[in-house]
């Protein structure tokens, strides 16, 4: 089957056989969710709340994170904690993972899910990488890099020091749009990056988020550390990821073909809690909750270590 084919199979999933309310207690179990102010990762943290995990809600705005807190207080009775996590400037993203680290001394899941599609093409970070890349992967990949010893230290809680963290990663069956490419070219100005567009970026963005999810998994598995990490596709989700004007397909797509953000939650906190998802380390797991395959590529151990390599270039002076 072709890639967008599949793409567009992946549109229309069986009901899920998964729901939030079966995630265990997770009572003194420290959870941070990036992107926790609005959509996907915002409907996350509830959940994980009402099943009593001490939960960071990290969000570029100060404002939005604690008018969510709020909500989220109404809606669930329990208070997130705020953390400051600009993505889009690697200086506050280690600014950020500081403040965690005097705060915490370990993470039990760590979900990757802040991101940006689309945004216009001249929107840049701090440090002049095309926004889309250097938001869902490079800020990302910094602050998973600075927060890791996190992820591998024990926990506090002696009921969940055999249980693995777990880093989840909220990509997008997108990835299966860029045959299977990452042109590094493209991830900073210059003519190849306004000739590949935003479409093509943020598809470069969530293989290449797969590829880090595979290889943080097997690169703690030879190094015997007790971490996993899976890669989730959320789903078609009516949320607020398309900023700015929206074209007339995209308004005819978010009618017709998405879900509510409720559907967005079942995969990653299916990924992020079930016992059972731990057989998914290093995969790929698609709506609702279903086991899924990614581009080839996804999995492809030379292109995830060049990934790793050049992302290692690009965060060196900030490690
Ligand atoms: N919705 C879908 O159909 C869909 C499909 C596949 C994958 N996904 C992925 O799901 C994830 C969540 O998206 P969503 O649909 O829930 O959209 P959303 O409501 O727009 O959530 C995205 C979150 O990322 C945050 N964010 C953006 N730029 C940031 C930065 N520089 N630093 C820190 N946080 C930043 C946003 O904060 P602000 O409110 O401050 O902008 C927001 O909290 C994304 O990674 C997206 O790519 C979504």
């Amino acid at each position: 089957m072709s890639h967008p084919i599949q793409w567009c199979r992946q549109a229309f999933p069986p009901a899920s056989k998964w729901h939030p309310e079966d995630i265990p207690d997770l009572s003194g179990q420290i959870v941070l969710v990036t992107g926790g102010n609005s959509g996907i990762g915002f409907e996350m943290i509830k959940s994980l709340l009402r099943k009593n995990a001490k939960v960071y809600l990290a969000a570029r705005s100060q404002q939005k994170g604690e008018e969510a807190i709020r909500a989220l207080k109404e809606d669930t009775g329990k208070t997130a904690e705020f953390l400051q996590l600009d993505l889009n400037d690697l200086v506050a993203v280690q600014r950020s993972s500081q403040d965690f680290a005097q705060r915490e001394s370990h993470i039990d899941i760590l979900f990757i899910n802040a991101g940006i599609m689309y945004p216009p093409l001249d929107q840049i970070t701090a440090q002049k990488y095309d926004a889309t890349f250097g938001v869902n992967v490079i800020g990302h990949h910094l602050f998973l890099r600075l927060l890791y010893p996190l992820l591998t230290s024990p926990s506090p809680l002696s009921q969940s020091q055999t249980s693995p963290s777990r880093i989840i990663w909220t990509s997008s069956s997108a990835n299966l749009l860029v045959n299977g490419r990452l042109d590094f070219s493209t991830f900073t100005e210059g003519p190849d990056r306004r000739k590949a567009g935003t479409f093509d970026l943020y598809g470069q963005s969530k293989l290449a988020q797969i590829q880090l999810s595979a290889y943080v998994a097997k690169r703690a598995a030879e190094a015997g550390e007790n971490v996993v990490s899976i890669a989730v596709d959320p789903g078609h989700i009516r949320s607020d990821i398309f900023r700015g004007k929206k074209p007339w397909y995209i308004i005819l797509y978010e009618k017709f073909v998405m879900y509510p953000v409720s559907y967005g939650v079942l995969t990653p906190l299916y990924a992020g809690t079930a016992p059972e998802a731990l057989e998914y380390n290093g995969k790929y797991i698609r709506p609702w909750a279903r086991p899924g395959q990614p581009h080839p590529s996804a999995y492809d151990r030379e292109q995830q270590e060049k990934l790793w390599v050049w992302l290692e270039e690009q965060v060196k002076e900030y490690l």
